[in-house]
């Protein structure tokens, strides 16, 4: 028989057990897949003792995972312990030292290391893949790495943390302030044990900029991804600009623009009625866009059991296969370094703020805009029973800069009580 595929699983949380699982129910479908039987040799996890739920006497137990990496029994290691550095990382780079292939959903520590990982993958002759850390069970890293390999890409961008979505579509339909839903969102086990990993963008960012580094040919530069968490969106401004007509998401946007790369994770509206502004509950959606192939959405589960399971077993697939492909899409030698640039590209903002509800208020908050060099589009003013009145503004395209200017004159005029908030309106 041909030799099997040997992996060594490192982490046996939800994602663990559900890579266990498939090896175990679908061992036909894998091996005529493959063209080889795909098998575990060996495990390793915090804690042995734990009743996961699965058959695991088979495999030999390893307590360190840096050994288990290192086992001559096995081809492939499997990590999925999460955490950017520690043991995660440790073992990721004892496998490589080892000249071992490994398949990773770990996101935070290819977002920090990425570029020194998968250089040393390609000096030891390794591959590294990490199909299951964007997206969950969205195949977007293949999509990007080889169905689009023909294209240039123009943007990347999407929806790729389930827990922010599930918090902002349940506010609105619930119409519940943020803090309500997200106690909620922590009681259904939803978020990471940090939280501020999902809510403060991070995780989302993570995955932006794996992403980029494939679309644009560059190395991964996580800390010039500008973020900004769903924490400080209000229901006010939820349903405000529903009733203008968009959804706000807590938006992942790439794009190479003439003064460098533009990576942002912020919330952002959307039009009501396109797929990202429909996109409910906790699924995650990526929008690619190509020179050739246009504009391609893929929509699916971005977290759990299963469609991460899914996503780890296609890298292990494609290894057992002997298809090997760069991490990033090429060599990480020829990745080049990118030049950030920040908001460069213009927008249209969408502006909400108090007014005082007398003569020539209006007025002053249009100088203001119209010195700053932003044009409106749209103005509403809302029924309202205190001396200030809501008022919503979105304006024409225009720089982060110029906006940023106005919001800061604004103070100065007397009229706008408080601090108004502007949100980026992102064309899909
Ligand atoms: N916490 C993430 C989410 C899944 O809510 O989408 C893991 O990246």
């Amino acid at each position: 028989m041909t030799k099997p595929l040997r992996l060594g699983i490192a982490g046996l949380g939800t994602v663990g057990v559900g890579v266990v699982r498939i090896v175990q129910r679908k061992a036909d479908l894998l091996a005529a897949r493959s063209g080889r039987p795909v098998t575990i040799s060996a495990v390793c996890a915090r804690n042995r003792g734990t009743d996961r739920g699965v058959r695991l006497g088979d495999y030999d137990w390893q307590d360190d995972p840096v050994a288990l990496a290192q086992r001559d029994d096995v081809d492939v290691f499997v990590e999925l312990m999460g955490g950017a550095d520690g043991p995660a990382k440790a073992a990721t780079e004892a496998a490589i030292a080892a000249g071992k292939d490994v398949v990773t959903a770990n996101k935070a520590m290819l977002a920090l290391h990425g570029q020194a990982l998968a250089s040393a993958a390609e000096t030891a002759g390794a591959a590294l893949r990490f199909e299951a850390a964007v997206a969950g069970g969205i195949p977007v890293v293949k999509a990007l790495t080889e169905g689009l390999a023909g294209n240039e890409i123009s943007r990347v961008m999407g929806v790729m943390n389930g827990t922010c979505n599930y918090i902002l579509t349940r506010m609105q339909g619930a119409g519940l302030p943020y803090d309500e839903v997200f106690k909620e969102a922590a009681a259904l086990g939803y978020l990471e044990a940090d939280p501020t990993l999902d809510v403060g963008g991070i995780d989302a960012g993570h995955k932006l900029a794996l992403l980029a580094s494939i679309a644009f040919g560059t190395q991964v530069d996580f800390a010039n991804v500008e973020l900004e968490g769903i924490q400080r969106v209000e229901i006010a401004d939820i349903e405000q600009a529903a009733d203008m007509g968009y959804r706000i998401k807590l938006l992942g946007v790439a794009q190479m623009t003439g003064r460098g790369l533009e990576q942002r994770m912020s919330p952002c509206l959307v039009p009501a009625d396109s797929p990202l502004g429909q996109l409910e509950g906790g699924t995650n959606m990526i929008v690619l866009e190509g020179d050739s192939v246009g504009q391609i959405v893929l929509r699916g589960a971005g977290a759990g059991e299963g469609p991460t399971a899914s996503a780890v077993m296609s890298d292990v697939i494609d290894l057992a296969r002997g298809t090997r492909l760069s991490t990033f899409g090429q060599p990480a030698s020829s990745l080049a370094r990118p030049t950030p640039a920040k908001s460069a590209v213009p927008a249209p903002y969408y502006i909400r703020m108090e007014l005082q509800d007398k003569p020539g208020a209006l007025a002053k908050v249009a100088t203001v805009l119209g010195d700053a060099g932003v044009s409106i589009d749209r103005m509403r003013q809302y029924q309202h029973d205190q001396a200030n009145a809501p008022v919503l503004i979105v304006t024409h395209k225009t720089t982060r800069k110029a906006l940023d200017t106005a919001i800061a004159g604004m103070g100065e005029t007397g009229v706008v009580a408080g601090q108004p908030v502007a949100i980026r309106i992102e064309e899909v």
